[in-house]
């Protein structure tokens, strides 16, 4: 199951309604915790990652794997990937306003990998693009948190387009 939302309320909600007892949740930008603590209330293995510098105090002081790191960089994708193939449960809250180009390259990587049974996303863009769609055509779709048509793909290599992106161009660049 995939589920969206921009809300962060919304986003624990949705997270602490999928979680059962000994699951393992991988939670992708966790900043000082706020969801994390709520995610640990269900007694589950959580590995929280963030690239923020103020993380790693409060998340260290919590029962969890910490890793402060880059989500969208393959060596941090192969670090996880040596505790742990799978996960039941995926989150992802990159900034809720955040690029959604990248936060849907990142939820691609890391679903794909770990392939677990519900993802949750936080995105105003995933969101706002999820109900502006008035016709989609094809048949495909998928029953866990992953993209089903590209589960045998293997782990991904670093994507290309992360190395690719620019800023917006500014008036002031053309002087
Ligand atoms: C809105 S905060 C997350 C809040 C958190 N979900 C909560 O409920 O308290 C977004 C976090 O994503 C982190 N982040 C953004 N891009 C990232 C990246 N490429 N790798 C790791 N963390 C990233 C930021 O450092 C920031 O702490």
């Amino acid at each position: 199951m995939i589920k969206l939302s921009y809300d962060v309320n919304d986003y624990r909600k949705q997270i602490e309604d999928l979680l059962s007892p000994g699951d393992v949740v991988i939670e992708l930008g966790c900043h000082t915790g706020n969801t994390s603590k709520a995610i640990l209330e269900h007694n589950v293995r959580l590995i929280a990652l963030d690239n923020s510098p103020e993380a790693a105090e409060e998340m260290n002081k919590l029962d969890l794997t910490f890793i402060n790191a880059d989500v969208r960089l393959h060596e941090t994708l192969m670090e996880v990937f040596k505790l742990i193939q799978g996960c039941d449960v995926l989150a992802i809250d990159l900034g809720g306003g955040y690029h959604p180009d990248t936060v849907f390259k990142v939820f691609y990587i890391w679903s794909s990998t770990f392939k677990p049974k519900h993802t949750i996303i936080r995105n105003r863009g995933l969101v706002e693009f999820y109900n502006s769609v008035t016709e989609s055509l094809g048949d495909y779709e998928s029953e866990g948190g992953f993209l089903d048509s590209y589960k045998d793909s293997g782990i991904p290599p670093q994507i290309k387009e992360f190395e690719l992106w620019t800023p917006m161009p500014k008036k002031s660049t053309l002087e």
